[in-house]
């Protein structure tokens, strides 16, 4: 078939399947079965190769099967960086992408910076800090080994250099840290029905589900900043004012709530006194 057939044909499969960007879905299989990218789809009316064909048609029936898009592909974009990303890691967001810019903002005057990122999944935070501020020392920490495993290759992928430690929150890490960061789970338990099924079913609950981490964090955090330093938190959308109160109430001082593109409130942080 020619790449147009395929690509109506796949759209429409994944339509059915109730994928919401069926079209779009499909350009991003087909280019990457094809070794292409999304606009080379269009250069040319040529026919698939068999193989390729093949390869393609498996790709749409796992999205069809309302695998995540990221999973399918084994690999997202985050910043400027391309990290692999497969079913033990949460995919990393935009909203984080926001959250990474707000660190970068509060690391702005400080020329040698040490920071912790806390729950590092597949890397994209620690990363993506230790990519755009070269002189970061960065450390991160997830309590799952699988995760680890993930944020490793993409410390290998990208070349950056970010420290890996295995354990739950702040386990044997004293610091102090000009900047702890996290992005922790923060879906309540009655909240996951309401899900996608990309999310619901594809994704690590453990990276989904709250368990006290952001009041934990909030709470050890502060003896492991320097004076001055920051924690910042990406929250759920509608938390924000709830976690800002918990950090002026614990001490934390400067304390900011940051919009995201579409004015959601999804990043708070706060600066140790001193
Ligand atoms: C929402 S994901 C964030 C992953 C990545 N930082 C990102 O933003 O894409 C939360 C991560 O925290 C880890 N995690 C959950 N509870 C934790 C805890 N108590 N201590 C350390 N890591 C934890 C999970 O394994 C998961 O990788």
């Amino acid at each position: 078939m020619t790449v147009r057939d395929l690509l109506v044909a796949a759209t429409d499969e994944l339509e059915q399947a109730g994928v919401p960007s069926p079209r779009v879905d499909a350009e991003w299989l087909l280019a990457h079965a094809l070794g292409v990218s999304r606009t080379e789809l269009y250069v040319d009316g040529d026919e698939a190769p068999a193989d390729r064909e093949r390869v393609f048609r498996e790709l749409v029936a796992r999205r069809a099967g309302r695998e995540p898009l990221a999973y399918v592909l084994g690999e997202w974009g985050f910043r400027r960086l391309s990290l692999r990303v497969d079913p033990r890691v949460l995919i990393p967001r935009p909203e984080t992408e926001l959250l990474v810019e707000r660190c970068l903002e509060l690391l702005a005057d400080r020329a040698e910076p040490s920071v912790l990122d806390v729950g590092v999944g597949s890397g994209a935070i620690a990363l993506a800090i230790a990519d755009e501020h070269p002189g970061a020392t960065v450390v991160a920490t997830d309590s799952s080994a699988d995760a680890l495993a993930v944020a490793a290759e993409n410390v290998a992928r990208t070349g950056l250099g970010v420290e890996l430690i295995e354990g739950a929150l702040f386990a044997g890490l004293d610091g102090p840290f000009d900047l702890i960061v996290s992005n922790p789970p923060y879906v309540t338990p009655d909240e996951i029905g309401a899900l996608p099924p990309e999310v619901a079913e594809h994704e690590p609950r453990a990276a989904l589900i709250e368990s006290g981490a952001t009041q934990a964090m909030a709470e050890q955090a502060l003896p492991r900043l320097v004076p001055g330093g920051s924690l910042a938190l990406e929250v759920a959308d509608g938390r924000a004012s709830t976690v800002a109160s918990l950090l002026e109430a614990l001490g934390y001082e400067d304390v900011t709530i940051n919009e995201d593109l579409a004015h959601r409130e999804r990043v708070v942080d706060g600066r140790a006194p001193g």
